[in-house]
Formats: C-alpha cells, sequence, structure tokens
C-alpha cells in the first residue's frame, strides 16, 4: 500500500445541535477517483467544506501527506496541493476562455508580479496554453465564458481549478443539472484526470461513481457508514438499506 496522500481522522462538526459530520475517519490513496455518496443532507458538502477549510472541525484532524493541515485555511490548503473545483458561478462570464485561464494561472507567478496584467505573464500565458491544450479549449479560446455549454463551463471551471497544479481535486456534483451527452463527457475528463491527481468527487449518478471511482466512502446521517471498492459498496447490506433502498 503507498502512503495516504489524505487522512481524515474522527472529523465532526456541529451546527447548532445538528451533528453534520460525526465521527468521519478514512484515507485516500494517491491517483484515480474517490466517490462520497450518500442520501441528501448526509454530511458530504459539509465534510468537503472540511477538507477545503472553508470550516474547521469541532474535532478531529486532517493530513496532507502526513502533514497535519487541520487548523490551515483554503489558502494554506491550495499552497500544499488541496484543491476545490469553484462553483460555475465563480467563473468570469463576460471574459474570454482564455482570459479566465490566464487570469487562475497568474496566481503561478510571484505575489509581485500580480500587480501585472495577466497577458503579460509569460509563466500564466504558458500555463493557461497547456490548459487549452490538456482540456480540448482550443475551438473556445475568444468565447466568453458565459456563452459556453453548461458542460463546457464545467470543463473549463476544472480547468480553471487545475491552474495551480493541485495534486487533490475535491468535486462537488460536478455533472448536476447536465445533458446525458455532458455528463458522459465530464466523467470521462475525470477519469482522465485521476490518472494524474488524486480526485474526491461527490456525485449522486451512482452508475457513474460505480464506473469510475476505486473506493467508494458511503455517508448517512453525518457518519461514514461504508467504504470500499464499488463492488464491496454495492453488496454491503448496511448500505443497501440506508442508501439504495429497494433500488438494488
Ligand atoms: N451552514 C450550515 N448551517 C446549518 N446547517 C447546515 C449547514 N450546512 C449544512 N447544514 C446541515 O447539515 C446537514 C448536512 O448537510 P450537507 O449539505 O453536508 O449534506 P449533503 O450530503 O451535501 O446533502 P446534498 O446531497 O443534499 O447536497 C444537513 O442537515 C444540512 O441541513
Ligand atoms: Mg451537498
Amino acid at each position: 500500500m503507498s502512503q495516504p496522500i489524505l487522512q481524515a481522522k474522527n472529523l465532526s462538526k456541529k451546527f447548532g445541535g445538528l451533528r453534520a459530520v460525526g465521527d468521519v475517519t478514512f484515507e485516500v490513496e494517491p491517483f484515480g477517483v474517490t466517490s462520497i455518496i450518500g442520501p441528501n443532507g448526509a454530511g458530504k458538502t459539509t465534510l468537503f467544506n472540511l477538507l477545503s477549510g472553508l470550516y474547521i472541525p469541532d474535532e478531529g484532524q486532517l493530513f496532507v501527506r502526513g502533514e497535519d493541515i487541520t487548523r490551515l485555511d483554503p489558502v494554506g490548503r491550495l499552497n500544499r496541493g488541496l484543491a476545490r473545483s469553484f462553483q460555475i458561478t465563480n467563473l468570469f462570464f463576460d471574459l474570454t476562455v482564455e482570459q479566465n485561464l490566464l487570469l487562475a494561472s497568474q496566481k503561478l507567478d510571484s505575489w509581485s508580479k500580480l500587480f501585472y496584467p495577466a497577458n503579460q505573464s509569460p509563466l500564466a500565458i504558458a500555463r493557461a496554453q497547456e490548459l487549452i491544450d490538456e482540456f480540448d479549449l482550443g475551438e473556445k479560446v475568444h468565447e466568453l465564458a458565459g456563452a459556453l455549454s453548461h458542460g463546457e463551463q464545467r470543463r473549463l471551471e476544472i480547468a480553471v481549478t487545475m491552474a495551480l497544479r493541485p495534486q487533490i481535486l475535491l468535486l462537488d456534483e460536478p455533472t448536476q443539472g447536465m445533458s446525458q451527452v455532458d455528463t458522459h463527457e465530464t466523467s470521462q475528463l475525470i477519469s482522465q484526470l485521476g490518472q494524474s491527481v488524486t480526485i474526491l468527487l461527490i456525485e449522486h449518478d451512482v452508475e457513474l461513481v460505480m464506473d469510475l471511482s476505486k473506493q467508494v466512502i458511503v455517508m448517512a446521517q453525518g457518519e461514514k457508514i461504508a467504504q470500499g471498492n464499488p463492488e464491496e459498496v454495492r453488496s454491503n447490506p448496511v448500505v443497501q438499506t440506508a442508501y439504495f433502498g429497494d433500488a438494488v
């Protein structure tokens, strides 16, 4: 077994009297897709908020490559390679695809250069071009982000998140509201990304999860109720009762 890239130990987070995440422990090995599934309100997004640093846990610890990051803010976590996909609304809709990528890539330059326009930073220009190629956005570079299809916007959004070359990527329901074609495209993109990055994916489409994931974590009522490869999870009686209901 390789060393885990991410470890969560006994994470808990309460909102008032509600325990949104309770005593959740898991490890993620490098690369591939680990999915987090569970019914609405199971605590999946809250768990992501704990991982990304939006919330600090009431209890428990988080480690990236063995380093304790429990108290780090989102920027500190980003600097350690942990990135969360921004919501689509965080794209600049009235800028072009290329401009969005340049702006995201500009952060690769030292802080002093942040005051220069993105289109003058050689580092940003080079990284934006890499992303255009990698994410197959060549035909769209001069289109406004707001004019792209839902699937293309998600592709651009993931490209923007990848600008700083994170090693761990958190994706919360990336196919939500998408057509079948866009869902298929996005799932292929995630699978491909998983070859070079460690991906944590929250997703309601169980078939997609079973297809993509090397590991599945199942949550219900704030707790982790199961973890394993897709087959193990699917055949777990506790999961069938809590999540699949009569569907499986
Ligand atoms: N900021 C908050 N303040 C108060 N309660 C919250 C907050 N965020 C989440 N909750 C509650 O915590 C519980 C877990 O919510 P969470 O959004 O993590 O679930 P989820 O598994 O992502 O659900 P969904 O599948 O619907 O996205 C829910 O009962 C929710 O109402
Ligand atoms: Mg959620």
